[in-house]
């Protein structure tokens, strides 16, 4: 079985659901706290071993790229004005020199064209794809989660949670087979089915490990749902021939794509973080006694 080393980050979407925010100011460089989405997702790769990462994206987006670069005359400044703490922050910001590649989405045709953008980075590897608008608050990172997952099966993951049945038509949904509490083996895929005809309300998140056989399936270039070409499909596909299960992961999911999601994030991050936690429970608290 080949390590898992490589991550890829689809970072090309309109955003449409949080503009105007989102007009000049990629959805995923927005802060939950006091960092971007973007870190949070890259950092949680890190700590899941990944050495190589690749960021899919579309034009407006080069913010993105510059955050993980040296910012040479800030930094410069906060040296000579003996910023420490400061200097401390940027940390997380830097990657080993060769390891951050950009691959170009020029149209945002779905998040499975923007997979297939990727394809000569993923090569012949086993790879993750995290979604940087999800975001997920846990004891253990959840990619982390997964790749002790993939170690143990071999196969395609994907990280799930259950979902209302009435909301089914926002997620992509299992077709559930063997299922012992934590791992369950995936029988089929549907993205986005409606209540009724939704196999289950176990969704998929924005965490997956895939083989790199998924590349091919995507190059078929069929349009699913919402006329996008649908990661959903691709792997759908991948199923009976490889193994390829769900881990119900330990932690919390934010989707911060959507305005309620990205508010309830702030406020379950503000409320874990050392300084501000008391600060912000206490005025919550003034807010809901009001
Ligand atoms: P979303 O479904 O959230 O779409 O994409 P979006 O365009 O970002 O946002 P809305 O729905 O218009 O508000 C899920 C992930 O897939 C990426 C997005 O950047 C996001 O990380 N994506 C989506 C692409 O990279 N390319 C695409 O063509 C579509």
């Amino acid at each position: 079985m080949k390590p898992l080393r490589k991550a890829v980050f689809p970072v090309a979407g309109l955003g449409t659901r949080f503009l105007p925010a989102t007009k000049a100011v990629a959805k995923e460089m927005l802060p939950v706290v006091d960092k971007p989405l973007i870190q949070y997702a890259v950092e949680e790769a890190r700590a899941a071993g990944i050495e190589q990462f690749c960021m899919v994206t579309g034009r407006g987006k080069t913010a993105l790229v510059e955050h993980f670069d040296i910012a040479f005359e800030l930094e410069a400044t906060l040296r000579d004005r003996d910023k420490q703490e400061a200097l401390a922050l940027l940390e997380g910001t830097q990657v080993e020199p060769g390891s951050m590649v950009t691959v170009r989405q020029q149209v945002p045709l779905g998040l499975g064209h923007a997979i297939w953008c990727a394809r000569a980075f993923v090569g012949d590897d086993p790879f993750a794809i995290l979604l940087p608008d999800d975001l997920v608050l846990s004891d253990t990172p959840c990619l982390t989660q997964l790749a002790e997952a993939y170690r143990e099966t071999g196969g395609n993951v994907v990280a799930v949670t259950e979902v209302a049945r009435e909301h089914t038509h926002r997620y992509g949904i299992l077709k559930t087979g063997a299922d012992d509490g934590r791992m369950v083996e995936v029988l089929g895929l549907v993205e986005k089915p409606p209540p009724h005809l939704a196999p289950s309300t176990l969704s998929v998140i924005g965490r997956y490990v895939l083989m790199p056989e998924v590349i091919e399936e995507l190059a078929r270039m069929d349009r699913g749902a919402g006329g996008e070409v649908q990661l959903t499909d691709g792997m759908a596909r991948l199923i009976g021939r490889q193994p390829f299960h769900g881990l119900r992961y330990e932690g919390r999911r934010f989707d911060c794509g959507d305005k309620a999601g990205y508010l309830e994030a702030q406020i379950a991050f503000a409320l874990k973080h050392p300084d501000l936690g008391p600060t912000v429970r206490a005025f919550l608290r003034r807010y809901l006694d009001a």
